[in-house]
């Protein structure tokens, strides 16, 4: 078991990247609702904890409160934001609420030397996002930095190994965040950072032999990120033992199947992988249907038919791999109070096969799974791959899903992506795709007149998909997008680019 470093969670959106720094920082951290009973923290052993920041006030009824048994644990304890004031308020401190919410940056003066600041600068700018303060300090407290706008901007009881900070030293817009996160786990929790991709593959191996014995394990290949990771994991560990299946469902991106077996044999040579052309029987289960849940549930029960077919027929397979990562499994705290845990794709499979999951990635964050894909050998095309839905294009072809019009689509869809990686636009943003809509418009082409259809440019900037804004690509690269689509496509005369941003919009168009 690696050293672990708990971080307590107050509904903050920030939360998640506490847990990402710290294990940039060579140490492994798991998040955790401000709810989770003693005996569950004691049992995880955590070296250090971190309170979170949230939305709350620590003063209203209702808010959030601090688990007192963390207090006498001996371990160092390091509140930020809501958290630094939920451990004043709790150790007999007091909190006044603010006239005004301060959001933005702020100059942060050390006033007092501390491990926490340990080769730090006297100033520094840090981002603040806080309605209430700390307005006087629990016993055994000291002040150790100001802002203009805050006498007790950080505290540290020294003795216990207790500090806390008003800022987040979690985002980028902290100049020195890193360093005063690796100053409370180094200095401070004395932590030895011993989470490496290298030891996480190493023990991961080892773990999935013991899980699987001498059956064998079927895996779902899609040729994106998180299941191709697994696949080279898991060809890794078990070799021979594994079966891959990829269903060829007949609205994937042009010449994606031949990608992903080229890449397959390429880099993982050996691998057991199947690939199923369904594309006839997903185009006739979609024949006449046009509402987007209806196509997607069509899409997701024909998957799964497939899958299970081709499973049944290799024996001994008593294990379903998946791609599952950290983000899906998180226990975050609501505000409400309830604790919701989200979900991911691949729903009922396993309990209608009868399978026990194997996911090797269920620890990490998709930083971490794209390095271990480096270190497994896979390449950098691979491993920065744009996320693709599952329901591929179908959810791409607004109406009626064709052969014809998935043909149209995929021409329409390599003319972008191709432009985008010659211009290097590629890497620099979180999707692209193209939308096949259901109008036809007027065109002229020669001295003809052209009734076709039209097809619109979705691209965007994200960091998890949750929130996305349009990306602003360069006109003439857009120029040159949509010339080349409408003479090289067959069958469209107009291009758009969709400039909404997420929310109110989505990413995909159904
Ligand atoms: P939206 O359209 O909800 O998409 O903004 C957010 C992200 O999720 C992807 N997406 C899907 N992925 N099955 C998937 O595996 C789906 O049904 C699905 N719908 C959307 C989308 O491509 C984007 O990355």
């Amino acid at each position: 078991m690696h050293n672990t470093v708990l971080i307590l969670d107050y509904g903050s959106q920030l939360t998640q990247l506490i847990a990402r720094r710290v294990r940039e920082a060579g140490v492994y951290s798991e998040i955790h609702p401000c709810t989770m009973p003693t005996a569950d923290i004691q049992a995880l052993a955590p070296k250090a904890i971190i309170l979170s920041g949230g939305p709350a006030s620590v003063l209203e009824p209702g808010a959030p409160t601090l688990n007192k048994d963390i207090l006498n644990m001996g371990v160092p304890i390091f509140g930020i934001c809501y958290g630094m004031q939920l451990l004043a308020h709790n150790l007999g401190g007091e909190l006044a609420t603010a006239k005004n919410r301060e959001y933005g940056p702020a100059d942060l003066k050390i006033t007092k030397q501390t491990l926490l600041w340990q080769n730090l600068p006297a100033d520094s700018t840090v981002w603040m996002s806080h309605g209430d303060r700390v307005a006087a300090m629990p016993t055994g407290f000291e002040a150790i930095a100001s802002t203009a706008d805050l006498d007790i901007a950080a505290m540290a009881d020294e003795q216990r190994k207790i500090y806390g900070v008003q800022f987040h030293p979690e985002v980028h817009h902290t100049a020195h965040g890193t360093a005063i996160l690796r100053n409370f786990l180094f200095q401070v929790a004395g932590i030895t950072p011993d989470w490496t991709m290298s030891s996480f593959i190493e023990e991961t191996t080892e773990r999935v032999r013991r899980q699987v014995g001498d059956s064998n394990v079927v895996l779902a290949l899609s040729g994106g990120v998180d299941s191709t990771v697994v696949a080279a994991m898991l060809h890794r560990a078990i070799g021979g033992q594994l079966y891959c299946i990829f269903v060829d469902h007949g609205l994937l991106r042009l010449n994606e199947a031949e990608t992903v077996m080229d890449n397959a044999a390429k880099y993982m040579p050996g691998l057991n992988l199947k690939m199923v052309d369904a594309s006839q029987r997903f185009l006739a289960g979609l024949k006449g249907v046009t509402d987007p849940e209806e196509k997607r549930k069509i899409i997701g029960r024909l998957f799964i038919e497939v899958f299970e077919e081709e499973a049944g027929k290799i024996s001994n397979v008593k294990f379903l791999a998946q791609g599952t990562i950290y983000p899906d499994v998180i226990e975050s705290f609501a505000p409400q109070g309830t604790v919701i845990k989200s979900h991911h794709n691949v729903g009922g499979l396993p309990e209608r096969m009868h399978l026990e999951l194997v996911e090797p990635l269920r620890e990490l964050f998709k930083d971490e799974v794209r390095a271990v894909g480096h270190e497994l050998g896979l390449p950098d095309s691979l491993i920065w791959r744009h996320p693709f839905p599952g329901p591929g294009l179908g959810v791409r072809i607004l109406g009626e899903v064709t052969a014809e019009r998935v043909q149209v689509l995929q021409q329409a869809d390599n003319i972008l992506i191709e432009e985008l990686r010659d211009s290097g636009w590629y890497s620099k943003v979180w999707q692209a795709l193209v939308v096949l809509l259901p109008v036809k418009s007027v065109g002229v082409m020669g001295d003809a007149r052209t009734y076709e259809n039209a097809v619109a440019l979705r691209v965007v900037n994200s960091v998890d998909a949750m929130t996305a804004d349009w990306s602003r690509l360069p006109d003439d690269l857009l120029a040159r997008i949509s010339t080349r689509i409408i003479n090289e496509v067959q069958g469209v005369n107009r291009v758009v680019y969709d400039i909404s941003s997420k929310p109110p919009s989505t990413i995909e168009w159904e």
